[in-house]
């Protein structure tokens, strides 16, 4: 893991893609933080790569609105200044040839300007994905793979490939030019505090190992959900669906740090050595038992306090009978010791009720009831690791009700990460760049976590693909789901967790 006290080394960063919306969003405000923060070496530029035809000082206008709409409070002017100036613009066509050569002289020019003593790289893809493949060849040609005068990294955003064969693909393409250390494909969710913490709550504390496994825990569940649709992004998410979009990725990231066996030490191959083997235990899901394990769903017309709002296939750019799923859930199962027999829920879906990622940990009963209450409680023993909002962890159990005889409430114990109030929880995307800089690739996905990723995930595509008798369930935007989701989890009184924005609510009580 990174050392936060790790200054990078000398560097640019190039970013293709520099006046997109991810830019715009995360990178810029990330690297001002970074640069508050003075994680940011001495000599230091910016580079962005767009299509449009703007100059250094347009470019340092884009992203100071950038910035402006990232926070909410009022930066110091000075500041902002002074990372403006580190910024830089090239336009270029990224692919035509001519323009690596056009690239690599404007990156040696910046490196004389900065006296860096090494030729320092990273390139950011912050670009759709049919341009993963063409920009690395590029650059390799242009020898901006060449590490004899300095280190050469290249970050590529989610999704790796469209499918399995792609991801190989891809992934073959890339190895012709990169070395697999000079690759960090990033995750976001990997960069999320509440995500690493999922490290330091099983394996800092002698309390919670005991239990985590087959032994004591009877399902496990995890929620993303949001409460917004699909927005301006159709284009790309209409030929991903939540399927690519959250579950290949992220989510079964989020599995393999809940359920990896403790790694040797906190170094990334060790701990990507661990997440791998689960990821690559995962039952596979056969095509003809993908219609009983998954549930897939897309949002309707409805009304969500007084709003209409459209159903999925009237949203801009999505076709009118598409088939896209803006809603997944899976049931699955690790076959290996510690998790044989243990089913995992896992759901993603957009406009939902509440906007909220979490993970419960649903631990098994007593083996013998002496309180009446008991019957009917079989899953009162919860652990709730939330990811977002309300970041902290919950644990219900039962407490005797003070009076008479022997009653038990179920009670709740909390902590909410803004009960620290001195500590800023920082962005994903401040601490993967600020890995990548200093060459820490924990928190990247490698490639054969990637591929064990697809492999699982192929099958479920295949099947939603080429089984019509699988239902595309309508559910009215603003609810959780179709209902026939509830089903999934099959135990007589078990349902899913309805979580709210707050932590501590559910089903029962929810400020939402
Ligand atoms: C992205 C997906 O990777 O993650 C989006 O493409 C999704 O569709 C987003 O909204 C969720 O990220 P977060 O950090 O807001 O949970």
């Amino acid at each position: 893991m990174s050392n936060q006290n790790n200054i990078p080394e000398d560097h640019i960063l190039v970013i293709f893609g520099a006046t997109g919306d991810l830019t715009k969003r995360k990178l810029m405000p990330a690297l001002f933080e970074l640069e508050v923060l003075r994680m940011l070496p001495e000599k230091f530029a910016i580079l962005g790569i767009g299509r449009s035809s703007i100059s250094d000082n347009d470019f340092r206008d884009h992203s100071n609105k950038a910035l402006k709409n990232a926070f909410t409070k009022v930066k110091d002017q000075k500041k902002i200044k002074g990372f403006l100036d580190r910024l830089f613009y090239l336009q270029a066509d990224t692919q035509n040839e001519e323009s690596y050569i056009a690239l690599r002289e404007k990156l040696q020019l910046l490196r004389k300007q900065n006296s860096m003593q090494h030729f320092n790289l990273i390139f950011y893809l912050s670009t759709p994905p049919s341009l993963y493949e063409v920009i690395p060849r590029l650059l390799a040609k242009a020898t901006l793979n060449d590490e004899s005068e300095g280190w050469k990294r290249i970050i590529i955003e989610k999704p790796f490939g469209y499918d399995l064969q792609s991801a190989i693909q891809l992934n073959d393409s890339l190895k012709k030019s990169w070395e697999e250390n000079q690759v960090y494909r990033i995750d976001h969710y990997l960069g999320k505090e509440t995500v690493q913490n999922v490290l330091v709550t099983r394996f800092s504390n002698g309390i919670f190992e005991p239990l985590w496994n087959r032994n004591f825990i009877h399902h496990v569940e995890i929620t993303s959900a949001e409460n917004f649709g699909v927005g301006n992004r159709a284009g790309y998410y209409d030929q991903s669906g939540a399927l690519r979009d959250m579950v290949q990725n992220h989510l079964l990231h989020l599995v393999g740090l809940i359920a990896m066996e403790p790694p040797a030490s906190m170094d990334a191959d060790a701990i990507r050595n661990e997440t791998v083997k689960v990821l690559q235990s995962l039952r596979p899901l056969s095509e003809k038992n993908v219609a009983e394990n998954t549930i897939r769903g897309q949002y309707t017309a409805s009304t969500i306090k007084g709003k209409k709002v459209n159903a999925y296939r009237s949203e801009d750019g999505v076709s009118a009978d598409s088939q896209t799923e803006t809603y997944a859930a899976l049931k699955f199962y690790i076959d290996n010791w510690r998790w044989g027999g243990v089913p995992f829920y896992i759901r993603t879906g957009k406009h939902l009720p509440t906007r909220v990622t979490e993970a419960v940990i649903h631990f098994k009963p007593t083996p013998h009831y002496l309180f009446a209450q008991q019957e009917g409680c079989e899953s009162c023993n919860q652990l709730i690791i939330r990811i977002q909002p309300d970041e902290g962890i919950l644990l219900k159990f039962g407490m005797k009700t003070p009076g008479v005889g022997f009653n038990v409430q179920n009670v709740s114990m909390d902590f909410h990460y803004n009960d620290l109030s001195d500590v800023r929880i920082p962005d994903a995307y401040e601490r993967l760049l600020l890995d990548a800089m200093i060459g820490d690739s924990t928190l990247y996905a490698r490639i054969d976590a990637v591929f064990a990723a697809w492999k699982f995930i192929q099958p479920v595509l295949d099947a939603w693909k080429n089984n019509a008798s699988i239902p595309l369930h309508g559910y009215p935007a603003g609810t959780w789901g179709p209902d026939i989701a509830d089903d999934l989890i099959e135990e007589a009184n078990m349902k899913w967790r309805y979580p709210c924005a707050v932590l501590t609510g559910d089903e029962n009580f929810c400020a939402l």
